[in-house]
C-alpha cells in the first residue's frame, strides 16, 4: 500500500459495500473479503427490505411491530432512528441503480413499489426485487464500488485479528488488522485508524443453517478478543422454513411466501398455526419456528409442510422465480405439491456492542450489519429488518468516519508487531474439520430452539474446551484458513452458550424449558459479555 488507508473495510456484504461507497466521498478506501466479492448473506437475501412506504402505513406502525417482535428488549431510540431513515434509504438504493419490483402501472399514474408482507408486520412494507432482493442490492453496490478510483478491493483476504494499542487512559485504539492472503499463503498487516467491521453473521456454528460458508462469526470473535463487549448472543434466530430435501443444503423458503398466502401444515395436513398465534402463519418468527418444532416432535416425519398449491400457479412463478426454479431443480413443483420445511439457524440478533454512531469499545473501530449489536432487534428480529439495519448503520458509521477523519493521524503507525501464529506444522485439515463438526453438533443438540439449563452448561463447557485447544494450536502452528475458522467458531459457540446459560427466563428467541415465561423483574435487560483482556 503506497499511502495510508483512510478507511479499511472488512467484508463486502451490504454493510461493507454501503460504507465503502459513502466513505469514498471523503477519503481512500480499502475493502477486502475472505472469499469472492459477492459471497455473502446479502447475496442470498430473498424477502426484501422493510420500510413504511405505503399511504396506509407509518413510521409509528413499523416501530411498534419491531418493538413487539423484539419482546421488550429493543432499544426504542435506535428503532426510531433506523425506521425513520428507511424511506430515504430505499430512495438512495433506487438512486444507485437497485431495481426493485414495481406494481403494474394503472392509467397514467407512476407505478408504485410492490410491497410484500411478512411475519409480524401489520402492513405491507417489504420492498423487494422478486425473491432475489439481496442479489440485486449486492449487484448495484458492487457496480458503484468498482467505479470508484479511490476504492481498492481485495478478494481472498481473510482477517485474522485486529491490531490495537492501549492509551494512557486505558482505552484501546485500533491500528490495523492481520490478514491471511489465502492465495499467496502469506500473513500481512494492513494499517488504518478507521476500520469498519462488516463480517456478517454466525449461522455456521450450527449443523443446519441458511447461511453461506462465510458466516463463521469472525468479526464478533476478533472484536471480543481485542477487547470489545458483545451482547445478547443467546438470541439466535431460527428461520421457520428452510427446505428439507436431500441436496437442498437448507435453501431458504422466504417468509414472503407465507405473506402471499402460503400455509403451514403438519403431517395430517392440518393448518396448525392458528392454534399457536392469532396471526397464524404470519406470527413473529420465534413463535412459528417453535410451533413447527413442536409439531415435528408429535410427528413421524422430521419436517412440516408449506403449502401454496391453493394459490394461482402463474402468480407464484412470477413472484418467486428463484424459489420455484430451485425447487424444480430438486424435482418439486411447488404449485402442485407442498414443500417439506424445517427451521434452520438464520440470524444473530446479538453481536459487538455498537452505539448509535456505529462506534464500539475500541476507538476507531466501527461496525455495521449482522456483526453489530445495536439494540435494533431486541430478543427477536422482525422479518426484513436486517438489510435495513445493516444499510442504516453503514450510513451512520460513514458519517462517524467523516466526522473523525480530521482528528486522526494520517501516517503509518510506529508499532512493535508480533505476527500471529507459530512456526509448527499446521494441524491437519481432517482434525480441524472434526473439531468443527463437534462444535456444530454441540450447538445444534444443546443450544437450539428449545433449551434446558443442564444442556446449556454442557455446551458451554464443550465449546470452551475446543476454544482452549484452538487457541493453543493457533499460537504454536502455522496459520491456515481452517485454523482461523475453528478458533472463531469455538469462541462464538462459547459466547452463545454462555449468554444462553446466563439468561434464566424465556424471551423472544431464547426459550428455556425450566422457565417458560418472561421475567421482566430480573431480565428486562441486555446480556453483555466482557472480555477478560479489558
Ligand atoms: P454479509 O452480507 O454476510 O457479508 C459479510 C462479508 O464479510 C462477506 O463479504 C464475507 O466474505 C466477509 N467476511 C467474513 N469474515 C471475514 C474475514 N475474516 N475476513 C474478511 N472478510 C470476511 N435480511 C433481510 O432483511 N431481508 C431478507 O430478505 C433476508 N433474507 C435472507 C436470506 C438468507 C438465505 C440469509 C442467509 C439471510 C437473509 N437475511 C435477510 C439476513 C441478511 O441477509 C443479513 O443479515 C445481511 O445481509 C448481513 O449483511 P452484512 O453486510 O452484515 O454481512
Ligand atoms: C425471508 O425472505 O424469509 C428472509 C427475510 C429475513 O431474514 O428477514
Amino acid at each position: 500500500m503506497d499511502e495510508p488507508i483512510d478507511f479499511l473495510v472488512i467484508g463486502s456484504g451490504i454493510a461493507g459495500l454501503w460504507f465503502a461507497h459513502r466513505a469514498a466521498d471523503f477519503g481512500n478506501v480499502v475493502i477486502f473479503t475472505k472469499k469472492d466479492e459477492a459471497e455473502s448473506a446479502t447475496n442470498l437475501a430473498q424477502g426484501g427490505i422493510a420500510s413504511p412506504m405505503s399511504r396506509y402505513d407509518s413510521i409509528e406502525n413499523h416501530v411498534n411491530d419491531t418493538l413487539t417482535a423484539g419482546d421488550g428488549l429493543c432499544h426504542r431510540v435506535i428503532v426510531r432512528k433506523v425506521v425513520g431513515m428507511a424511506p430515504g434509504i430505499i430512495q438512495d438504493l433506487i438512486d444507485i441503480g437497485v431495481k426493485f419490483t414495481y406494481r403494474r402501472r394503472s392509467g397514467r399514474k407512476p407505478a408504485d413499489l410492490d410491497l410484500g408482507r411478512e411475519g409480524g408486520h401489520s402492513e405491507r412494507r417489504i420492498v423487494h426485487a422478486a425473491d432475489l432482493t439481496g442479489r440485486e442490492i449486492e449487484r448495484a453496490l458492487l457496480e458503484q464500488v468498482r467505479s470508484r478510483e479511490n476504492i481498492t478491493f481485495f478478494e481472498n483476504y481473510r482477517a485474522i485479528d485486529l491490531i490495537t494499542t492501549r492509551g494512557l487512559d486505558g482505552k484501546r485504539t485500533v491500528r490495523g488488522v492481520w490478514v491471511l492472503d489465502d492465495q499467496q499463503d502469506t500473513i500481512i498487516p494492513l494499517f488504518s485508524s478507521c476500520i469498519l467491521l462488516a463480517t456478517g453473521g454466525t449461522g455456521r456454528v450450527y449443523r443446519y443453517t441458511t447461511n453461506p460458508v462465510i458466516s463463521t462469526g469472525d468479526g464478533v470473535a476478533m472484536a471480543y478478543r481485542a477487547g470489545c463487549r458483545v451482547g445478547n448472543m443467546e438470541f439466535v434466530q431460527f428461520h421457520p422454513t428452510a427446505l428439507a430435501l436431500p441436496g437442498a443444503g437448507r435453501f431458504l423458503i422466504s417468509e414472503a411466501i407465507r405473506g402471499a398466502g402460503g400455509i403451514l401444515r403438519n403431517e395430517k395436513g392440518e393448518a396448525f398455526m392458528p392454534r399457536y398465534h392469532r396471526l397464524a402463519d404470519l406470527a413473529p418468527r420465534d413463535i412459528v419456528a417453535r410451533a413447527i418444532f413442536a409439531e415435528i416432535q408429535e410427528s413421524s416425519l422430521d419436517h412440516a409442510f408449506l403449502d401454496v398449491t391453493h394459490l394461482k400457479a402463474n402468480y407464484i412463478k412470477s413472484r418467486f422465480p428463484n424459489i420455484t426454479r430451485r425447487c424444480s431443480e430438486l424435482g418439486l413443483d411447488i404449485t402442485r405439491e407442498p414443500l417439506p420445511v424445517v427451521p434452520a439457524a438464520h440470524y444473530m440478533c446479538g453481536g459487538v456492542v455498537t452505539d448509535a454512531r456505529g462506534r464500539t469499545d475500541i476507538r476507531g473501530l466501527l461496525t455495521a450489519g449482522e456483526v453489530a449489536f445495536t439494540g435494533m432487534h431486541g430478543a427477536n428480529r422482525l422479518a426484513s429488518n436486517s438489510l435495513l439495519e445493516a444499510v442504516c448503520f453503514a450510513e451512520l458509521s460513514a458519517r462517524e468516519a467523516r466526522r473523525s477523519i480530521s482528528a486522526r493521524p494520517r501516517e503509518w503507525p510506529l508499532l512493535r508487531l508480533r505476527r500471529p501464529g507459530g512456526k509448527g506444522r499446521p494441524i491437519s485439515s481432517r482434525v480441524i474439520q472434526r473439531k468443527i463438526q463437534q462444535i456444530r453438533d454441540t450447538m445444534s443438540d444443546n443450544v437450539g430452539i428449545v433449551r434446558e439449563r443442564p444442556l446449556l452448561a454442557k455446551a458451554r463447557e464443550k465449546a470452551a474446551q475446543i476454544r482452549r485447544w484452538a487457541d493453543a494450536a493457533f499460537r504454536k502452528t502455522r496459520i491456515t484458513e481452517d485454523m482461523i475458522e475453528v478458533r472463531n467458531l469455538a469462541l462464538i459457540a462459547e459466547l452463545i452458550a454462555t449468554g444462553a446459560y446466563r439468561r434464566v427466563e424465556s424471551r423472544g428467541l431464547h426459550f428455556l424449558r425450566e422457565k417458560p415465561r418472561r421475567d421482566d423483574q430480573h431480565w428486562h435487560k441486555d446480556n453483555l459479555l466482557k472480555p477478560r483482556t479489558r
